[in-house]
Parts: C-alpha cells; sequence; structure tokens
C-alpha cells in the first residue's frame, strides 16, 4: 500500500469535492506525482470493479520499480517490502494460500470472546475521564492489540508498532521512513529467533515453521508480519474513528443505531462506504493497453484505483454524500474485490461492531470536543484517517 505519494492539505482534510470532481468529469485522470511520473486515476465504480479483477493490471512492486525507474530516478516504491499484496500469482497465490487458513470466515468470527474482552478493557479504562482522544485512547488500542494476540507479539510494544506505521505510510522525512524500516525488520528478525528457540501457538511460529519446510523464505515472513502489522491494524484504526466521527455529525443518526443496535452490522457497512479507510487500492500497473470506458491506457503505465471515489459514485449509490446507516446496500468496494480482497474483512467489521456497540452503550452523551477545523486528518493519499479526534465522554 504504499506510494511516494504526498497529498495537498485540502485533499487529505476533505478528498471527496476534488474525487466528484474527477469522477464527473472523464473515466480516467492523470495526476503527476512527487517525481513526475504520471499516475492514471480510476474514479468510477463500474471501472473501479472491473480493473479490481482485470489481469491486465500488474501489482508485483519490483516490476512497478522498473517502470518508475525507467521514467524517473528515486521514487521509491517499497521494493524491499514484498508480501501478497505488492505481488502478481504464482507468488501472490503461494503467499496468500499460507495464511488464508487462519481467516476463514469462521477463524474470524471465532475471536469475537477476545475482540469483546479487549475491547471491554479499553471502555472500562476510559470510563473515569471526561476528554479523550477517540484515535489514540478508543481506536488505536483494539485492532493493535487484536494484532498482537495473533502474532503472538508483547502487547507493551503496541506503540513503538503505531510510530513505526505512521513514519511508513506517510513517508515523513526520509530519515524516519528509513529509520522505522530498519528498526520494524530488526525487531521481527529478533521476534523469528525467539521463536525457534521457544515455539509459540501463535501465527508467527506457523510462518516459521512454513519457512523450514522451504514454503517460503524469511524474508517473506518479515514482509508477511509486516503487512499483516501495517494492514491489519491501520484500516481498522481509521474505520472505528472515522465512524466515531459520523456518528458526532450526524446525531439523527446515532440516535437511529441506539435505538436499533441489532442493526450495527448494517451500520458498518455504512461507514466503509462512507469514509472508505482504503481511499486509493495498491498500486497498480498496465501490463497491456487497457481501454477505461472509451480512455485508452497505455502497457507500462502507473495506475490508481480509487475506493475512495467509487463508494461514492452518485452513478451507483444514491445520495452518496449522505450517511444512510441504513441504506442496506454491502457492494462498496472498501476491502477491495477480486484476488486480493482483503483476508482480514471479518475480523475488521467485527472489531467495528465491538467497538461502536460499545461506545454508543457506554457513553450516552458523547460529544465532540473539538472545533470541526481542529480536526487532523493522516498524511497519505492511500489511506484515509483521522490523526486525532478529541471527544467529551459524558456531554
Ligand atoms: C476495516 C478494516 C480493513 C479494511 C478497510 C481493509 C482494506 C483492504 C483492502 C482495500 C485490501 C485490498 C487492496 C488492493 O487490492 O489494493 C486489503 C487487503 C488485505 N488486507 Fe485488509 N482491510 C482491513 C482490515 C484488515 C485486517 C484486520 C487484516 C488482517 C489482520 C487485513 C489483512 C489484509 C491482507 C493480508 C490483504 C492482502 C490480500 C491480498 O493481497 O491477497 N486487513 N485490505
Amino acid at each position: 500500500m504504499s506510494s511516494t505519494e504526498q497529498a495537498t492539505p485540502s485533499f487529505v482534510t476533505d478528498p471527496y469535492p476534488t474525487l466528484a470532481r474527477l469522477r464527473a468529469a472523464s473515466p480516467v485522470s492523470i495526476l503527476n506525482s512527487e517525481g513526475g511520473v504520471p499516475l492514471w486515476l480510476i474514479p468510477r465504480y463500474r471501472d473501479v470493479r472491473a480493473a479490481l479483477v482485470d489481469r491486465r493490471f500488474g501489482q508485483d512492486v519490483r516490476r512497478a520499480q522498473r517502470l518508475a525507474d525507467s521514467r524517473v530516478a528515486g521514487l521509491e516504491l517499497g521494493t524491499d517490502v514484498v508480501h501478497m499484496l505488492n505481488s502478481d500469482p504464482p507468488d501472490h497465490t503461494r503467499l496468500r494460500g499460507l495464511i488464508q487458513g487462519a481467516f476463514t470466515p469462521r477463524r474470524q468470527a471465532a475471536m469475537r470472546p477476545t475482540v469483546e474482552r479487549i475491547a471491554t478493557g479499553i471502555l472500562d479504562d476510559l470510563a473515569d475521564r471526561d476528554t479523550v482522544d477517540l484515535v489514540h485512547d478508543f481506536a488505536f488500542p483494539l485492532p493493535i492489540g487484536i494484532i498482537c494476540e495473533l502474532l503472538g507479539f508483547p502487547t507493551e510494544d503496541r506503540y513503538v508498532y503505531r510510530e513505526w506505521s505512521t513514519a511508513i505510510l506517510t513517508h515523513g522525512s526520509d530519515g524516519d521512513f528509513a529509520r522505522a524500516m530498519a528498526e520494524m525488520t530488526a525487531y521481527l528478525t529478533e521476534q523469528l529467533d525467539r521463536r525457534r528457540v521457544e515455539p509459540g501457538e501463535d501465527m508467527l511460529t506457523d510462518l516459521l515453521h512454513a519457512s523450514e519446510a522451504d514454503r517460503l523464505t524469511v524474508t517473506e515472513v518479515v514482509s508477511m508480519v509486516f503487512l499483516l502489522l501495517i494492514g491489519g491494524h491501520e484500516t481498522t484504526v481509521n474505520l472505528i474513528s472515522t465512524a466515531a466521527l459520523a456518528l458526532l455529525r450526524n446525531p439523527d443518526q446515532a440516535a437511529w443505531l441506539r435505538a436499533n443496535p441489532a442493526e450495527m452490522p448494517t451500520a458498518v457497512e455504512e461507514f466503509l462506504r462512507f469514509d472508505s479507510p482504503v481511499r486509493m487500492a495498491t498500486l497498480r500497473f498496465t501490463t497491456e493497453e487497457v481501454d477505461v470506458d472509451g480512455v485508452r491506457i497505455p502497457p507500462d503505465e502507473l495506475v490508481l484505483l480509487s475506493l475512495g471515489s467509487a463508494n461514492r459514485d452518485p452513478e451507483r449509490f444514491p445520495e452518496p454524500d449522505r450517511l444512510i446507516l441504513n441504506r442496506g446496500d454491502a457492494g462498496h468496494l472498501a476491502f477491495g474485490h477480486g484476488i486480493h480482497r482483503c483476508l482480514g474483512s471479518f475480523l475488521g467489521k467485527l472489531e467495528a461492531e465491538v467497538a461502536m456497540t460499545g461506545l454508543l452503550t457506554r457513553f450516552p452523551k458523547l460529544a465532540l470536543a473539538a472545533d470541526e477545523r481542529e480536526l487532523t486528518w493522516r498524511n497519505t493519499i492511500m489511506l484515509r484517517g483521522l490523526e486525532t479526534l478529541r471527544a467529551a465522554l459524558h456531554g
């Protein structure tokens, strides 16, 4: 999920007017990346959905890097971390096959008691406080707690993971990025070494055994963990915090949800559509010429598929800019589509359901404690997430 693109401040705060303009103007727009390589952006629902299953769009980061290098120097796409999400078959098939057994809908649903236990602990810790940052104090600890549980990592280290993923995703200064990558790799290598001596009942141990059976390399194990640690927590943190903001901004919808708690799963689908945590899918490139609704993209071009725009397309969703919690339409593309469709979608939704139910039940007077203009968003073009969200828990 990496791109060196940095977004403009207004696009970071509210990308939807820009995306609506691009969507209305043409099936494909050309943006310029920092280095000047053109990025072909596809914004309409129908075209994005079709592209997600079209094998003429490749995702292999090493090939994408060669394409970028042939145009400009210095555009870094992250070839040192190769995982299933930036690979094409057959590598993608092999890597996904190694862990998909741990992510069947049944296995994910079986995590409900763990999710509820962690969520209850977080809410208990908040109960006596007046004002909190819902991102840092509420949305963040649950997904990271779950990922630590899955991988068998110490939960005490969770704030360090957050620092690393912020540096990596926002591509802060070059030094921060390189340092975070190096520290995270060293940490993961050390965790693997420990499992060699003392195996645990966790996913990291399973991956280690797979590498010992020559089904993946140690570098691939590190990259897989990297993907799970970042992809599995940033996204869910974003979903929980933007869902909380959407409810604070739409009191009628919050009241409806409080009166209809059994509708939480339907509401979560709408939260995913309304402010999709992954607003741009992983960078793709054309392996041959592709015609997108009359616009021809030549071979070897870098392509962005805007999931956030597709999910606000009025051709697909009536009144797309309104939060309608009982919309009852789960056809959004927030988890992607096709062979790379999110492996942890059930878990992400389960976490959001449990978190939002707890928040609404425990804090009936929850209110925004910040001026709308003070809301800050994470500076990355690929993800959509709040930096902070100050709220008064007891009104
Ligand atoms: C609400 C939370 C989440 C959202 C919105 C989300 C979104 C996505 C999207 C859009 C993709 C595909 C990107 C593309 O095709 O370019 C993806 C892939 C993936 N996600 Fe998630 N995700 C979430 C939670 C999780 C969780 C909790 C995990 C694991 C613990 C996870 C693991 C993965 C993995 C491993 C892939 C790569 C699949 C592949 O390449 O075959 N995600 N996710």
